[in-house]
């Protein structure tokens, strides 16, 4: 397995440009299942996971081609089968199962597992197409799925689910009559894929707030569609300038969709600044402690909560880090207390009493925003970092690396 060996780096300076969002970009190749006719996606980001969706697509029955951040895909006869073998290696693979309901009446999609970071049920998916009219059966780890047209619904959602939203809506979008999702997610990504969804002729309004209307339509066609920038990779990014004690430009950087991260930032004596073409963010004079809870969007995004952890490490005083939407997101705490940081967990909370500095150690990447969480540390740190299982962070960062490298990270892969 690959590694990376992480040197004390900084202050870091210059521009980095933000890619395409996965976290958009995923249920929208998922969605792609629905159109007839040439869809291309443009801007999205090389990652392992959409490689993943698009060798999904394939068994499916769908051609794809993926190069130079343009996916087309063009959907043949469906196949109503996505393996296990496929389905374990990425999550939101299970967001096909609405759309081969929708689109042959019947499904045949492996139950995803859990992660790292928590159980990850999809009851509220199934729940919400078995409203729809849609009928399961689960046996040796398949979700067996059919329905011979869904029909709209009037569907109350016990807590804001992305996945459940976006599973959810693109269900929704060839079902008979009209769907209303309540307590439906904010996040920018289940909006971006309304956009998508209109833009092949769907009929979706609300998206962004908490409720969504869908008019089901007869059928969808192709379109073209560029995905919206990656909030959470920018967001990680933000922390890398007060972190080296540098200044970072980032182009394409969502600014709206990053409110409840800048405002936190800013709290801590960061200066970020927003400009036409990106962000501005600077290094605190002192950096100070403050007080995070991650919430549903809008609120802080839990996806953002193992990077601000990292920083909270060096800050003055007394900051606290409270967990409310994953069971088990604080696998990076105890690495970076090997790294000399000061983090005492209480139930959903981190307690983070600053320190005056980090050294390398080995660390082992646990999921996705651990790792990021951990190459940040190391930039920090004295000495050398070696971070470990580093396929978690080619899930989800695009050239981490060679960004980081081009304002003054050293960082080296080393290909285990
Ligand atoms: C999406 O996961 C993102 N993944 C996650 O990003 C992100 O952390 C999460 O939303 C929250 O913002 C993608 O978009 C591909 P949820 P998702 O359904 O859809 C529970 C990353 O690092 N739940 O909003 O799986 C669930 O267990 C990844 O990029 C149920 O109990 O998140 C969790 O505790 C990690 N039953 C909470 O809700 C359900 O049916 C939020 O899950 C569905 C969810």
């Amino acid at each position: 397995m690959d590694k990376l060996i992480v040197e004390p780096s900084g202050p870091l300076s210059g521009e980095i440009s933000i890619s395409g969002s996965k976290n958009a970009a995923l249920p929208i190749l998922m969605a792609c299942i629905l159109p007839r006719g040439r869809i291309e996606l443009t801007n999205v980001p090389h990652l392992a996971d959409i490689r993943t969706s698009c060798k999904l697509l394939n068994i499916l029955g769908c051609q794809t081609s993926f190069e130079n951040g343009t996916v087309v895909v063009e959907c043949g006869d469906l196949d109503p089968h996505a393996p296990y073998e496929l389905v374990k290696t990425m999550r939101a693979s299970v967001l096909c199962l609405g759309p081969l309901i929708a689109a042959l009446g019947e499904a045949k999609v492996a139950l995803p597992g859990g992660c790292a970071i928590g159980a990850r049920p999809v009851d509220m998916h199934l729940k919400g197409l078995e409203r729809m009219g849609a009928t399961f059966e689960l046996t040796e780890g398949y979700i067996y799925g059919s329905c011979d047209k869904l029909r709209g619904a009037h569907i109350v959602l016990d807590f804001p689910t992305v996945g459940g939203t976006e599973h959810l809506m693109t269900a929704a979008a060839l079902a008979e009559g009209e769907t209303i999702l309540e307590n439906a997610a904010r996040e920018p990504e289940v909006a971006d894929l309304a956009n998508f969804l209109n833009a092949c002729g769907a009929k979706i309004s609300g998206h962004g707030t908490s409720v969504i209307t869908i008019q089901g339509v007869p059928s969808l066609t192709g379109c073209e569609y560029k995905v919206m920038p990656d909030r959470i990779e920018a967001g990680t990014y933000m922390m890398a300038a007060p972190l080296t004690g540098g200044e970072i430009f980032l182009r394409d950087c969502p600014f709206h969709e990053l409110e409840s991260v800048v405002n936190k930032l800013r709290e801590m004596g960061v200066g970020v600044e927003e400009t036409p073409e990106g962000v501005m963010v600077r290094a605190a004079k002192e950096l100070l402690a403050v007080d995070v809870d991650t919430q549903p969007y809008p609120g802080f995004p839990t996806d953002m909560q193992a990077q601000i952890t990292t920083l909270m490490c060096l800050a003055k005083g007394v900051g606290t880090v409270e967990e409310n939407i994953f069971e088990n997101r604080f696998m990076h705490v105890m690495e970076l207390n090997r790294m000399g940081a000061n983090i005492k967990i209480k139930g959903s909370t981190a307690i983070v009493r600053g320190v005056d500095k980090l050294a390398g150690a080995p660390v082992m990447a646990s999921d996705l925003r651990a790792s990021a969480s951990l190459v940040l540390a190391g930039m920090v740190a004295s000495g050398s970092t070696e971070v470990q299982r580093i396929y978690h962070l080619d899930r989800g960062y695009e050239r981490l690396e060679e960004k980081l490298g081009a304002v003054g990270a050293r960082i080296r892969r080393v290909k285990g």
